[in-house]
């Protein structure tokens, strides 16, 4: 079930039922809209003021419901800090946080409808529609015996500003941009029996109808290729690998394109260097690299963006099996580069390298950035609040780190050097697939660094972030789709 969301005049005739929403400022002073409601509803609004500890700091929430005789059910104020001290009113973060947490109340109260009344014009208007759907996302399509009351009532959603064109054309975009956000989330979400190589490179095909060109190439093409690093790792599945090339062309002909690549390894097991056994369904998740490219790409699409965009994802499954790939074997990928495998659990690397590889190669991008759940050490480090960055260029991360305070999608960057290079040397081949025990995340993008060629790269480890087991604002537990919303700010931000 999807909430329907409009932006719509504030003298628009009100919904019949649900609630209602207006502002108050810190201190209780509140908006016209507000005065008007505490008026209808015969000063319940002033009462529970009195009785209450509401302050209207920012993103509080108040509600009553409302006496017999008015068109809501509900009646909500909502605090926006003050508007008379800079820095002390709403940010657009917080507009959409608010917009979140409305929603997720008003379901909580069982209302069937969201009125909001926003008088501090259209961005701020936008943030709470952009709020609200990303807080809407649920995943529940394998959920057979959901009570009714377990689910959500909230069936359409209204924003109500005097500003109501403006707002409605910055919410189009960032609609579009929810939609890419919903596709990684469902992709992330699909169980490993659903989603694997070919059934994802299906989903990438069907993105030809938002305007994308899509290629998917085989085994067979890969191995022509040199591909063996990728092919290694899924050479122990009976599903067939696939490399998917997903492209974009908003912008000018003679323009680089900008890339993006991802880890699709739709189950790892570790393969034979096998997992332990608890927890190993979440591995279900480690395709959330690719999982963001392809939403990334929807999203570009779906806004128009003015900017010629490549999205590369290398699907694979990592199993144990007679025919997998062991510690030990040696490998060479595209570049020509040879690899030893000591353990048969870090193939993310590995299939990142020859999609690398090929990307560089082949599109000659002014911009590379992959995207991976790599490596559990990125979540010892730094836990469910950042990714990790990892960059050959200053520039490109202060971009990408100031697209992901805007978005709340936050990285932070971590070094990379010759030393924790040096860790990666094979005493038979080129280099090993592992670092050793320190430094886990650091010399994973050691690894990367070797098949960038010498592209202006990022690299984010998104082990921590793709998955969430809480619930935020705008974003439920579950799958996050953490990397689509600050991608797309770094384009728009960076090319149009
Ligand atoms: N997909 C995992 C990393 C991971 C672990 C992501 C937990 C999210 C949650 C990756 O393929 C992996 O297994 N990495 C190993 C690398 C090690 C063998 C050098 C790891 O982190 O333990
Ligand atoms: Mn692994
Ligand atoms: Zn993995």
């Amino acid at each position: 079930m999807t909430v329907k969301i409009s932006i719509q005049i504030d003298t628009a005739k009100p919904l019949k039922g649900g609630a209602v929403a207006a502002a108050a400022e810190e201190g209780c002073t509140l908006g016209p809209a507000a005065q008007a409601l505490d008026e209808a509803s015969g000063g319940a609004l002033s009462r529970a003021l009195k009785v209450s500890r509401f302050t209207g700091k920012k993103k509080q929430l108040l509600y009553v419901i409302a006496p017999e005789g008015m068109d809501a059910d509900f009646i909500y104020l909502y605090g926006i800090g003050r508007t008379d001290k800079d820095g002390e009113g709403m940010s657009a973060l917080d507009w959409q946080a608010l917009g979140g947490k409305l929603l997720k109340h008003a379901n909580s109260v069982s209302a069937s409808s969201l009125t909001v009344q926003v008088e501090a014009g259209a961005e701020a208007g936008s943030g709470i529609a952009e709020g609200a759907q990303l807080a809407s996302y649920r995943f529940d399509k394998y959920r057979t015996t959901e009570k009714p009351d377990a689910k959500p009532t909230v069936k359409r959603v209204s924003v109500r500003t005097s500003e109501a064109t403006a707002a409605r054309k910055l919410f189009g975009e960032r609609e579009a941009v929810g939609a890419g956000v919903f596709l990684t989330r469902d992709l992330v979400s699909e169980p490993p029996n659903v989603l694997y190589p070919e059934s994802f490179a299906k989903i990438c095909e069907e993105l030809a109808e938002d305007g994308l060109k899509v290629e998917v190439l085989g085994e067979k093409k890969m191995a022509k290729l040199g591909m063996e690093t990728l092919l290694g790792v899924g050479q122990g599945s009976v599903r067939e690998s696939k490399l998917v090339v997903m492209r974009w062309n908003g912008g000018a002909k003679t323009d680089r394109p900008v890339a993006f690549v991802g880890k699709g390894v739709t189950f790892d097991t570790g393969g034979i260097s096998l997992k332990p056994g608890p927890g190993m369904e979440e591995m279900k998740w480690d395709m959330g690299g690719a999982g963001v490219v392809t939403g990334l790409m929807k999203a570009l699409a779906g806004r128009k963006a003015k900017v010629n965009a490549v999205g590369v994802v290398g699907l694979v499954e990592n199993m144990p099996d007679g025919n997998a790939q062991r510690p030990g074997d040696v490998v060479k990928s595209m570049s020509g580069q040879t690899v030893e495998i000591h353990n048969t659990d870090a193939e993310g690397r590995l299939v990142l390298a020859d999609a690398l590889w090929y990307t560089a190669d082949r599109f000659k991008p002014e911009a590379m950035i992959d995207l991976a759940t790599l490596t559990g050490a990125m979540i010892v480090a730094l836990g469910h609040e950042h990714a990790g960055l990892f960059s050959n260029s200053d520039d490109l991360s202060t971009k990408l780190t100031d697209a992901g305070l805007a978005t709340d999608e936050k990285v932070w960057r971590m070094p990379l050097g010759d030393a924790y290079d040096s860790l990666l040397k094979s005493d038979c081949a080129d280099m090993k697939n592992i670092g050793g025990r320190w430094a886990g995340s650091i010399t994973a993008a050691q690894f990367l660094k070797r098949f960038i060629k010498d592209t202006t790269w990022a690299h984010l480890d998104i082990a921590g972030v793709a998955w969430s087991h809480k619930d935020r604002d705008t974003v439920p537990k579950g799958g996050t789709g953490f990397g689509v919303r600050m991608l797309d700010r770094y384009v728009k931000d960076n090319f149009g």
